[in-house]
């Protein structure tokens, strides 16, 4: 059954964390449930890390649609969280829902996420009034990294510190259910979370958030950028993923794959008739082309002897 909403606020009151993770695909998405992760986060981070963008920006919502129907249909219990991406929500609270509703509507996803505050808070007041659970994204926002100058932390002074608590209530109080705190002072995001109701979600925010997220691609060892200081990995798909396809390569070229346990066979009166009739038959078009293609004698050889049928 789906994790709900008020099972996520009774878990923060009763100081259990939360785990989120982001995932791209029903593979992904399949293991991430089966492991009990809580949250799935479709993130914009596709973007680079899926479809080889160089930063979240150019992703549409049409490429992201694809990927939430996939984590969707692999999410059996955990909640499936549908990133907006840049564009799809900046221009107005009509866009904005529009947009929402296609996630909820074409996707299956059960909530979606947006960045930032300020103009964002309309944007989350229009989309929690139709009905559509929304998670906030404060501290670092990567869609607006050119902005805050860089990818760096956020809230390291006193008064940008300040706006971020400010901001929180603030996203708090227009609806959502959830806030992400991205690249900022465990010690902010400590006083952040015990000044909501609703659970924030850290990543590089310390451990006094209600929840952690990673992306997927980072945790696993599947990105080939330099980790961010907030980055634990737990394994290395990437080099394991190389291992195997090098051996698959080498056995391959060695004639070791496929051995006799990957192949079909044939009953042996079958295999005789058959041998039977294709000795009688004709070798046809394709069988002489694959013959003459031996050499460029026999090509020669060929080509004769049409001339002659002809
Ligand atoms: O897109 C993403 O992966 C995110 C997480 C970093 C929270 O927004």
């Amino acid at each position: 059954m789906k994790l709900s909403l008020l099972e996520l606020a009774e878990r923060k009151r009763r100081g259990e964390k939360l785990v989120m993770v982001t995932a791209y695909d029903y593979p992904g998405a399949r293991l991430a449930d089966e492991a009990g992760v809580d949250l799935i986060l479709v993130g914009d981070s596709a973007a680079d890390n899926v479809l080889g963008y160089d930063s979240t920006v150019p992703v549409t919502v049409e490429e992201l649609l694809v990927l939430v129907r996939a984590v969707v249909r692999g999410a059996e219990r955990a909640l499936v969280i549908a990133d907006m991406p840049f564009g799809s929500f900046q221009v107005s609270d009509e866009g904005a829902l529009a947009n929402a509703v296609r996630f909820v509507k074409e996707a299956g996803a059960d909530a979606v996420k947006l960045e930032g505050a300020g103009p964002s808070l309309s944007r989350v007041q229009a989309i929690v009034g139709a009905g559509i659970p929304v998670m906030g994204h404060i501290g670092l926002t990567p869609q607006s990294a050119t902005m805050l100058g860089g990818y760096k932390a956020q809230g390291r002074t006193a008064a940008k510190a300040q706006r971020l608590h400010a901001d929180a209530r603030a996203l708090e109080a227009a609806g959502c259910f959830a806030i992400v705190l991205e690249a900022v002072p465990a010690p902010v995001a400590k006083r952040i979370s015990g000044a909501l109701m609703v659970p924030t979600i850290g990543i590089g925010a310390g451990p006094d958030c209600d929840g952690q997220v990673l992306v997927w691609h980072d945790l696993l060892g599947l990105s080939d950028r330099t980790p961010a200081r907030f980055v634990k990995r737990y394994a290395e798909l990437g080099d394991e993923i190389k291992r195997a396809l090098a051996a698959y390569a080498a056995d391959v070229r060695s004639g070791t794959f496929p051995a006799a346990e990957h192949t079909y066979s044939i009953p042996d009166d079958e295999l005789d008739l058959f041998n039977a009739h294709i000795g009688k038959a004709d070798m046809g078009s394709y069988g002489r082309r694959r013959q003459v293609g031996a050499s460029a004698q026999a090509t020669e050889e060929h080509e004769q002897a049409q001339e002659a049928d002809a």
